[in-house]
C-alpha cells in the first residue's frame, strides 16, 4: 500500500497529494507518469509526476476530478493509502540547451510542466512560461511557475484575471517577435496541445507536446493508448508522452479519447448515486 503523506486542494476540483514510493522517487525524471490503481477492484490511470523527493521517498500528482476515479480518488486524504503505484513510466523529457524555450501549460499541467520549466532553466536556457485557465478560480501554481521562469505570461479564457484570450494568443507573439523561440513545450488539454502546435508549425519552431490517450497497463502491451506520428503507429506509454506536435493525428487521438464517453458517464452517475456524493 502507499501512503497518503499530504493533500491539497488546489482549486475546488483540483488535488495535490504527496505520496509515500521511495523507489518511483529514487528514479523519476521530468516528462514521466505513474499508474495508480485505488484498491483491488479499482481502474488504473496514469497520472503525471509532477514533483519528486528522493531523500524523502515521496512522489507529488496533481489530478482534476473528471470521472468515478477521480472523484474517488479525490475522497481520499491525508493518512490513506491506495493500492498500486507503478512507475516511473514513460520517456523522460528531451532536456538540452536549446536557447530560449517557451512551456505553455493549460489548467491543472501547470504541474505537469514545473519540473520541466525547472529542468530547461537548470540547463542554462532561457524559460518564458505561458499559463493559461478558462478562470481565475481555475488558475494556481503562478508563483511556482514564476520561480522556474525567466518571464511568465498568464491568460484566462473570460479575462476574469491577467490577460483576457487563449494561450496561443501570445506564444503567436513570442514567435513573430525578436525573441528567437528555439523550442515550444505545451502540455494541457488536447485540443489546446493541437491548436499550440498549429500555431508554431508555420514557424518552423519544435513543438513538444505531452499525448494523454486512455492508458491500461502503460507499459506498452495492450496497445490501448496507440497515436500515430508522422503516419506511424506508437504506443503513448513507452514511445512517449512526449510527441512531436506537428507530426500528431490529432483526429484520431480525439476519436480515441471519446471511445467510451457514455460509459464513462454511466460510471460516474452510478458511484455518486451509490457514495451520495454530490458534485
Ligand atoms: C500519460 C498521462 C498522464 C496524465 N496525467 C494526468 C495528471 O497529471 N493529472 C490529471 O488530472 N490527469 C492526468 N491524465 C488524465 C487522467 O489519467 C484521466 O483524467 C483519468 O484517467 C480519468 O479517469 P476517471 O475515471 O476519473 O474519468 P473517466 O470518466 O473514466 O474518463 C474521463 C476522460 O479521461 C480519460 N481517461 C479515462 N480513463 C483513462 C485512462 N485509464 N487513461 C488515460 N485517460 C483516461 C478519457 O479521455 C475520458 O474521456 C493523464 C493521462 C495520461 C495518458
Ligand atoms: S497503455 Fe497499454 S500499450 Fe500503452
Amino acid at each position: 500500500m502507499y501512503k497518503i503523506l499530504l493533500k491539497q486542494d488546489l482549486v475546488p476540483n483540483i488535488h495535490l497529494f504527496k505520496i509515500e514510493a521511495p523507489v518511483v522517487a529514487k528514479k523519476a525524471r521530468p516528462g514521466q507518469f505513474v499508474v495508480i490503481r485505488i484498491d483491488e477492484k479499482g481502474e488504473r490511470i496514469p497520472l503525471t509526476i509532477a514533483d519528486w523527493d528522493g531523500a524523502e521517498g515521496s512522489i507529488t500528482v496533481v489530478f482534476m476530478e473528471v470521472g468515478t476515479t477521480t472523484h474517488k480518488l479525490a475522497s481520499l486524504g491525508s493518512g490513506d493509502s491506495i493500492a498500486d503505484f507503478i512507475g516511473p513510466l514513460g520517456l523522460p523529457t528531451h532536456i538540452e540547451k536549446f536557447g530560449t524555450v517557451v512551456c505553455v501549460a493549460g489548467g491543472f499541467a501547470v504541474a505537469t510542466i514545473m519540473p520541466i520549466a525547472r529542468a530547461m532553466r537548470e540547463e542554462g536556457n532561457k524559460v518564458i512560461s505561458i499559463l493559461g485557465a478558462r478562470n481565475k478560480d481555475l488558475l494556481f501554481w503562478e508563483d511556482e511557475l514564476r520561480s522556474v521562469s525567466d518571464q511568465i505570461i498568464v491568460t484566462t479564457d473570460d479575462g476574469s484575471y491577467a490577460r483576457k484570450g487563449l494561450v496561443t494568443e501570445p506564444l503567436k507573439e513570442l514567435l513573430e517577435s525578436d525573441e528567437g523561440i528555439d523550442r515550444v513545450i505545451a502540455i494541457g488539454p488536447s485540443i489546446m496541445m493541437k491548436f499550440c502546435a498549429k500555431t508554431t508549425e508555420p514557424f518552423g519552431v519544435k513543438t513538444i507536446v505531452s499525448l494523454n490517450p486512455i492508458m491500461v497497463d502503460g507499459t506498452g502491451m495492450c496497445g490501448c493508448c496507440r497515436v500515430s506520428v508522422d503516419g506511424v503507429t506508437k504506443f503513448t506509454c513507452v514511445d512517449g508522452p512526449d510527441f512531436d506536435g506537428h507530426q500528431v493525428d490529432w483526429d484520431l487521438l480525439f476519436a480515441r479519447q471519446r471511445t467510451y464517453l457514455e460509459e464513462e458517464k454511466r460510471s460516474l452517475e452510478l458511484w455518486q448515486s451509490q457514495c451520495g456524493d454530490p458534485s
